[in-house]
């Protein structure tokens, strides 16, 4: 038997493009409140203007009434900073979608596991991190990690893993820490489905199967350019024709963003060990320069 989300109150922390875009389809297609909170409000003006603009296309092309675009925005509120992720303690389940470091999302986990209810799931988008790590930051202070209450507070951390973007890929990558138990995986599966994604498991290793696939193949891109075995333009049309790619590997790093590419490397790299993972030295000269990709204009092509 399926088991329903229940999830009626939704949090999301972070409000880049993946937070803005699982913010967006949980309103619009799951139709849950979402509470929404990034530490900077700069973000997440950017964010709803974003969404803004998203649902607007969508009532032009048909897809949604105007009124439905309304409800939709309606169900969307913002946490503000005085409350922080205390805004939070009220939803059933939580989305983490800030930036690729495990310190900052062991912190925001235990934080969440103090201050929201002992019976929400708390997910995380994390595109490599060891989930089983993030759900052991979970377990109170002064607990072991066998006690019950360790055992009860792990067991609700799961990985949601959305790839952007969120309103078009019809992808999420469900993980399992060692301590996630069936009814938090059952829950975060009827979630993903209800926002109108295909769901597939994977377990928990680094990259799990979409990051440890697609990252070595943008890295082998990234060192043919380096070795000067082509440009730039050949390297990505060779991919988008020869293998109708939507997007050459390049291209797709910069729209990534080539910090959490080369962040999502190195959790691979350390995770293994194995050389096949390596980030090339190209790679982060890049991020050295603070050339991020099409986020802040400058990555392997200019964007204004
Ligand atoms: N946010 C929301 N919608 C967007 C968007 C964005 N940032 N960028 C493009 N779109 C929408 C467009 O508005 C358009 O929608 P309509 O059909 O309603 O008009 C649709 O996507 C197609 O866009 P375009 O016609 O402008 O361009 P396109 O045909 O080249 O498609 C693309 C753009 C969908 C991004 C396509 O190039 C593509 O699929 N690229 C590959 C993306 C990919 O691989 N994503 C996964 C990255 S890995 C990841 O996210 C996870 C990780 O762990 C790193």
């Amino acid at each position: 038997m399926s088991i329903a989300h229940g999830i009626r109150t939704l949090g999301v922390l972070g409000a880049g493009q993946m937070g803005t875009g699982i913010a967006m389809v949980s309103a619009v297609r799951a139709k849950v409140p979402v509470l929404l909170h990034d530490r900077s409000a700069e973000q997440v003006k950017k964010g709803l203007s974003l969404m803004d603009k998203l649902l607007a296309k969508d009532v032009s092309k048909g897809r949604l009434t105007n009124e439905e675009a309304k409800e939709a925005r309606d169900r969307v509120s913002v946490v503000s900073n005085e409350a922080g992720i205390r805004g939070f303690r009220d939803v059933d389940m939580v989305i983490e979608a800030v930036s690729e470091s495990l310190p900052l999302k062991q912190s925001i986990f235990s934080s969440f596991a103090a201050e929201l209810r002992p019976d929400a799931i708390l997910a995380t988008n994390t595109s490599s991190i060891s989930i089983t790590k993030i759900a052991a930051s979970t377990i109170p202070e002064g607990q072991s990690a066998a006690s019950e209450e360790g055992k009860k507070s792990a067991s609700r951390v799961v990985g949601l893993h959305f790839f952007n973007p969120v309103p078009v890929m019809k992808l999420v990558e469900l993980i399992s820490a060692l301590q996630t138990s069936e009814e938090t995986l059952a829950r975060a599966r009827a979630f993903a489905v209800a926002c109108g994604k295909e769901v597939t498991v994977s377990k928990d290793v680094p990259g799990f199967v979409s990051n440890a696939l697609l990252m070595p193949f943008i890295n082998e891109a990234i060192m043919c350019l380096e070795r000067g075995t082509a440009t730039r333009e050949d390297i990505d049309t060779t991919l988008k024709l020869g293998m109708n790619h939507p997007m050459g590997p390049l291209q797709l790093a910069d729209f990534i963003g080539l910090d959490t590419c080369l962040a999502i490397q190195q959790t691979l790299y350390e995770g293994t060990r194995d050389s096949k993972y390596r980030p090339s030295v190209l790679l982060q000269q890049m991020v050295d320069a603070q050339w991020y990709g099409r986020k802040n204009g400058k990555g392997f092509y200019e964007y204004n």
